[in-house]
């Protein structure tokens, strides 16, 4: 395959950047696009130019760390990761846009890089639980009905890639922020933090100046776990509860 690619470049943070315009052949319909892109940054690197810089690690759909929009897509076409999106999505003579996730509270590093650190500090607010649980057959020991283990389990998926943020109008971190509270808050192991939790992780995304969640739903339909939109109505029910809980 032959391709043009339409890519957002940007030396650092303080610099304005713009889309640059490369062609890369020799594509293979099996390569995922993150191999593509290694391609392209093969014939940079020999032609004395500067590889384009993106997030990856895992490569396999777990870390969450690539993080690219294509063609105004949060993660492409597919509902999936850029490094689990393969080239067979597209077609031998397409033009691609690939831009960073655009969020205020994911400021452009560099290239298609952003800084999700805002996440950490998300999680660093409220997402641990401090109930000794011992080794993981004592932990395994403390019994939890079949729908809650489901329901925690479902969203403990979230892998913090940002997407639901780059795909909101608003900008929104609720879905991330709903996966986060819920995979704990219906556990046994988490009910010593419930309300803490919840309080906590809701003011440290505000905080962050992440968008307020208007439920237009692009977050979950560009989620690649498939965390669902009533998250967000759970985790608001948390957060009522615990509120009216603190007030008492
Ligand atoms: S909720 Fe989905 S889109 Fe948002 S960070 Fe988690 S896995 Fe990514
Ligand atoms: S590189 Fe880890 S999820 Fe894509």
């Amino acid at each position: 395959m032959k391709l043009n690619l339409r890519i957002w470049r940007q030396k650092s943070a303080d610099t304005p950047g713009a889309m640059t315009t490369y062609e890369v052949d020799g594509i293979s319909s099996d390569m995922s696009f993150l191999e593509m892109l290694d391609t392209l940054n093969e014939d940079l690197i020999l032609r004395g130019e500067e590889p384009v810089a993106f997030d990856h690690d895992c490569r396999e759909g777990i870390c969450g760390a690539c993080s690219l929009v294509i063609n105004g897509d949060a993660h492409g076409p597919e509902r999936t990761t850029t490094c689990q999106l393969h080239m067979r999505s597209f077609r031998d003579g397409d033009t691609i846009d690939v831009e960073p996730w655009r969020a205020a509270a994911f400021p452009v590093v560099k290239d298609l890089v952003v800084d999700r650190s805002a996440f950490d500090r998300i999680i660093q607010a409220g997402g641990y639980i401090s109930a000794p649980t011992g080794s993981a057959p004592d932990a395994h020991a403390t019994p939890v009905p079949k729908p809650d283990a489901d329901f925690a389990f479902e969203h403990a998926e979230c892998i913090g890639c940002g997407a639901c943020v780059a795909a909101c109008p608003n900008g929104s971190a609720m879905l991330f922020t709903s996966a986060k509270v819920n995979h704990l808050n219906v556990l046994p192991q988490g009910a010593p933090e419930r309300e803490t939790r919840v309080l906590d992780m809701v003011r440290a995304m505000d905080d962050e100046g992440f968008g307020g969640c208007t439920l237009t739903g692009e977050c979950a339909t560009a989620c690649p776990k498939g965390i669902p939109l009533p998250s967000i109505a759970a985790m608001n029910k948390e957060w009522l509860r615990a509120t009216r809980k603190v007030r008492r």
